[in-house]
């Protein structure tokens, strides 16, 4: 179901923005649209958008429970949430409690090393140049946020996994690493925005030992491994059984 909605804001590679009656939301579709390295590799999986807005939606409402500020308002409909409209900060922020992905190829830390406490990345939010990892010299520089905003971006993305890797651990799935997207919105709130789900995590289910069998997150997408779909509806049968169904918002 297609809710009400006013003029298309913004079209990302997995969700389109629009306007919504009041001026301080948004109204957020997910979109079926799937992508890996810079769009370089593209799909449409079928139900992608549905299982990614409801995975959010419950993780968005426990991370609120929690006291953690969030764009999040309610779902509208199974594939759109809506939301505060924030400026979003063009940084990525990248939490790795278990090395793997990036930081396997780009330095010589092991496969499976456990990282306690997590390390907390920074890219640089720019599809033109391929997201780049970035220093702290280099945000500074750049002058993408104040010094002061930029450590309360990092404590939020800390106590974020503070939350979601015990909520995952009790479902039998290890949180490995994640990535999120914060913003300001008009009272100058940091809040987290964008999606929590298996298109921005890697979640390794504890029930398997199988080095792939137990990847139920993009990286099935990424690494051609199959049953992409199937793992995404496994994790979001998980979530259900430990989080609340999602408010309506509309
Ligand atoms: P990486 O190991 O490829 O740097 O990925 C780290 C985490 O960030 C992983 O959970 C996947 C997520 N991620 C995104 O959500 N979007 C991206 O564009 C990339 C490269 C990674």
């Amino acid at each position: 179901m297609t809710p009400d909605h006013g003029d298309l804001l913004y079209e990302g590679k997995a969700k389109r923005v629009y306007a919504a009656s009041q001026p301080d939301r948004v109204l957020v579709e997910f979109k079926n649209d799937a992508t890996a390295f810079n769009a370089q590799k593209r799909a449409q999986l079928a139900d992608k958008g549905r299982l990614n807005c409801q995975i959010s939606a419950r993780l968005f409402e426990r991370l609120e429970a929690e006291g953690i500020p969030t764009h999040y308002l309610g779902l509208a409909s199974d594939t759109w949430m809506v939301v505060q409209r924030v400026a979003i900060i063009p940084l990525e922020v990248v939490l790795r409690n278990i090395a793997t992905g990036s930081l396997c190829r780009e330095t010589p830390i092991a496969e499976g090393t456990v990282i306690d406490p997590a390390l907390l990345d920074l890219y640089y939010k720019d599809d033109g140049l391929g997201d780049p990892l970035l220093s702290e010299a280099r945000v500074r520089l750049l002058g993408v946020v104040e010094p002061e905003q930029l450590s309360a971006i990092e404590q939020l993305a800390r106590r974020v996994n503070d939350v979601l890797q015990p909520l995952f651990a009790d479902l039998d799935l290890q949180l490995v690493d994640f990535k999120l997207e914060l913003g300001f919105n008009a009272a100058g709130q940091l809040l987290l925005a964008d999606e929590i789900s298996p298109d921005t995590c890697r979640l390794w289910d504890r029930r398997s030992s199988d080095a792939q069998d137990r990847i139920l997150d993009k990286d099935r997408f990424r690494q051609d491994l199959g049953g992409v779909m199937e793992a995404y509806g496994e994790v979001l049968k998980r979530v259900q059984a430990s989080c609340a169904d999602p408010r309506n918002c509309m």
